[in-house]
């Protein structure tokens, strides 16, 4: 079955509606026409075109409201605006509200046609990339949940089979034979790391996200990302000195997600820092923002690096060599740093260490 591109045109002079009617005759297309806004918008409601020709001058409610009004019934209908003679400031004026296009009057069949195909290829190339996106929402959701399902869930069954298994024999293992429990649980403790990165990348569903946004402290997050990694401090012996006020504005924000942007920034300050350092946490009201750094006196990262850190699965060559990792923590960090309304900074010098700085908007009640 052909499956017609549909046409609106709005105009209230007779002739122009006819002349358009006569125009697209045989041509490809199904047309409506009205000869004023308000039935025209009535008549879009069923019609659902792809395509609306609205002349900007009508008595009644005007081109503009038309032109306004349709985008908010669906912003995917090209529109193209019919003006008059000497009225190009205002074709500009509708392109700027939303407008694809502009026919100025008089125009010849040809006019007509042109832009009435290029109006239409516009809203089909719309269409597309829309499906195009749904399409890849679908796969990464179905990525996350084979991931989650086949990967995580049996790897977390035999994690806890290995404990139960592990305490069970407890007296009657050697040492060897702890050793090589101990190196199995190390091994799958990481793998499930991994996986819940992935999961992390794939899954930031930011609007989701978004949904969940309450005024908070900063201090709150920053505090529980520290203590979650008090344990790795202590292995390396490194200091995390916090100098965060407790009087500062709150922000928006959603406080796991926020933890965990500083469990990424402040855990790779301790990776990539010698043992005995220190390692700064400061936040403070800069203008309309909340600015927090974390800082280093680590590795630092090589110069070639600094532009491709924040992208998902890349290592810079100082990190490899010194510890391990997946390259995820910052991307996933950028994500929900991005998420706020906030942004990720960093500067670094190879041998001397390294700050980032995540700055988020102050919460305006
Ligand atoms: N504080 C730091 N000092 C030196 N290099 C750093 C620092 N933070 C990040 N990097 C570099 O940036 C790279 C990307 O960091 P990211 O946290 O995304 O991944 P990762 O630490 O390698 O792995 P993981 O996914 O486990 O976090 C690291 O591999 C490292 O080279
Ligand atoms: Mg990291």
């Amino acid at each position: 079955m052909e499956n017609k591109a549909k046409i609106l045109i709005i105009d209230d002079e007779e002739v122009v509606l006819d002349s358009c009617a006569q125009i697209l005759k045989g041509a490809p297309y199904q047309l409506a026409t009205a000869s004023d806004g308000t039935s025209g918008l009535t008549l879009l409601q069923e019609f659902r075109p792809d395509l609306v020709f609205v002349d900007l001058k009508m008595p009644g409610i005007s081109g503009f409201e038309v032109l306004e009004k349709i985008g908010e019934i669906d912003p995917t209908i090209v529109i193209v605006v019919i003006t008059g003679f000497a009225t190009v400031s205002s074709a500009v004026e509708a392109m700027k509200k939303g407008a694809y296009d502009f026919l100025p009057k008089p125009f010849t069949p040809d006019e007509f046609r042109l832009i009435a195909r290029r109006g239409i290829e516009r809203r089909k190339l719309m269409l597309e990339a829309i499906a195009l996106r749904k399409e890849r929402d679908l796969l990464r959701e179905q990525f996350a949940s084979i991931v989650s399902h086949e990967l995580k869930a049996p790897l977390s069954a035999i994690q806890q089979n290995i404990f139960a298994l592990e305490f069970e024999l407890e007296k009657r293992l050697g040492p060897e034979q702890k050793e090589k429990f101990e190196r199995i649980k190390a091994r799958l403790t990481d793998l499930l790391k991994m996986i819940n990165s992935w999961l992390r990348v794939i899954a930031v569903d930011i609007d989701r996200l978004k949904e969940g946004f309450v005024p908070l402290s900063i201090a709150e997050p920053i505090a529980n990302a520290i203590e979650s990694l008090d344990t790795l401090a202590a292995r390396k012996n490194i200091k995390i000195v916090s100098e965060v006020g407790q009087d500062l504005p709150a922000v928006l924000g959603d406080k796991v997600s926020l933890a965990e942007v500083f469990v990424n920034i402040i855990g790779n300050a301790l990776k990539y820092s010698p043992d005995g350092s220190n390692v700064r946490v400061t936040a403070r009201q800069e203008e309309q923002t909340i600015a927090i750094s974390i800082e280093d006196s680590g590795i630092g990262i090589a110069e070639e690096d600094l532009p491709h850190i924040f992208d998902g699965f890349y290592r810079g060559k100082g990190g490899q060599t010194v510890a391990g990792g997946h390259g995820i923590g910052l991307a996933v960090a950028r994500q929900i740093v991005e998420a706020h309304n906030g942004s990720i900074e960093v500067e670094s010098e190879v041998g001397t260490g390294t700050t980032f700085t995540v700055r988020l908007p102050i919460h305006q009640s």
